[in-house]
């Protein structure tokens, strides 16, 4: 179990602690009860789909399709948030981190209740990404966390042993880098400094120069190496999955409301759309 507490610092005096920062935290048990409710509701409209009304039988029906849609919304939300982090936007990250799995978990159920009433069709790709997605996510929260707390304030394995060439080398990349962040942001210290989407924005080309030569540097310390091999690649591989599953879902909404008669294929178009190329 994972419980990110707060400590508190006390002061050796006796005078009053200092007042943690609120920072909102999502318990294991509280993510487990929710997915346990959200899937008890999906069981439930799976064995009682054969008797309810024609509205929930087909995915594109006047209650389906606008569940799809809002669901399809919730889950574009972590996107936003992930924006939003990067923009320097949150003092509290970790709120921003509970709507983040919050948004995903009522946005799978609604886009899987319109999924379930047909469970055919290439959609059903997106379907699979979501629950890798899912995956994924919850692995990170579960055996990954720990392990990343313990990774801090620990030098990577090519330091205790330096090859004095991949020193040399180390030494040209972060002299690249502070002469560059010189002209990017002149407050920025090296050693802390990573572009946000406000550098992106002014400055793109210096900011991509930049993250390419702080890659680089990694890669010289072999930062990837030296952690566990799910640590190095959980993050890669979720977010590649997140941006498939992005390309996926605007190619569905596209072809069902702009290429409505290719999706029906002969059947009669029974859901809102716009065109019927
Ligand atoms: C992650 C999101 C989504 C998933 C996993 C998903 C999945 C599916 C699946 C499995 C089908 C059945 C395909 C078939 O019968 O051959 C389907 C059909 C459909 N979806 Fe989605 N969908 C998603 C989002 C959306 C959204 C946002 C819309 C809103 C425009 C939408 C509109 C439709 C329509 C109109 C159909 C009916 C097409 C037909 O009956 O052939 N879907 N979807």
């Amino acid at each position: 179990m994972i419980s990110h507490t707060n400590k508190v610092r006390t002061d050796p005096a006796g005078a009053e602690p200092d007042k943690p920062a609120r920072r909102p935290d999502l318990s294991d048990r509280r993510l487990l009860a929710w997915v346990t409710i959200l899937g008890l509701a999906l069981l439930f409209y799976l064995a009682a789909k054969p008797g309810l009304p024609d509205a929930w039988q087909r995915p594109g029906s006047e209650i389906l399709q606008p569940l799809a849609a809002l669901g399809a919304a919730l889950l574009l939300a972590p996107f936003l948030f992930s924006l939003g982090k990067r923009g320097g936007h949150s003092k509290a990250p970790n709120r921003l981190f509970i709507l983040h799995v919050g948004a995903s978990l009522l946005g799978m159920f609604l886009v899987a209740l319109h999924a379930a009433a047909a469970i055919k069709g290439p959609p059903l790709a997106l379907v699979g990404l979501l629950i890798l997605l899912a995956v994924t996510g919850v692995v990170a929260r579960v055996h990954i966390s720990s392990r990343m707390a313990a990774t801090f304030a620990r030098k990577p394995a090519p330091f205790q042993a330096a090859d004095p060439a991949v020193k040399a080398r180390l030494r040209e990349v972060i002299d690249a880098k502070t002469a560059l962040l010189k002209r990017l942001d002149p407050q920025a210290s090296e050693a802390l400094f990573s572009p946000t989407l406000k550098h992106f924005l002014g400055a793109p080309l210096k900011s991509l120069a930049y993250a390419r030569l702080a890659r680089r540097e990694a890669q010289l310390m072999g930062a990837r190496g030296s952690v566990h091999w799910l640590q190095a690649w959980w993050r890669p591989v979720h977010m590649a999955l997140a941006w498939l599953f992005l390309a996926g879902l605007i190619l569905h909404v596209v072809l069902v409301t702009l290429f409505a008669g290719y999706v029906a294929d002969g059947r009669e178009i029974y859901w809102w759309h716009l065109a019927a190329w």
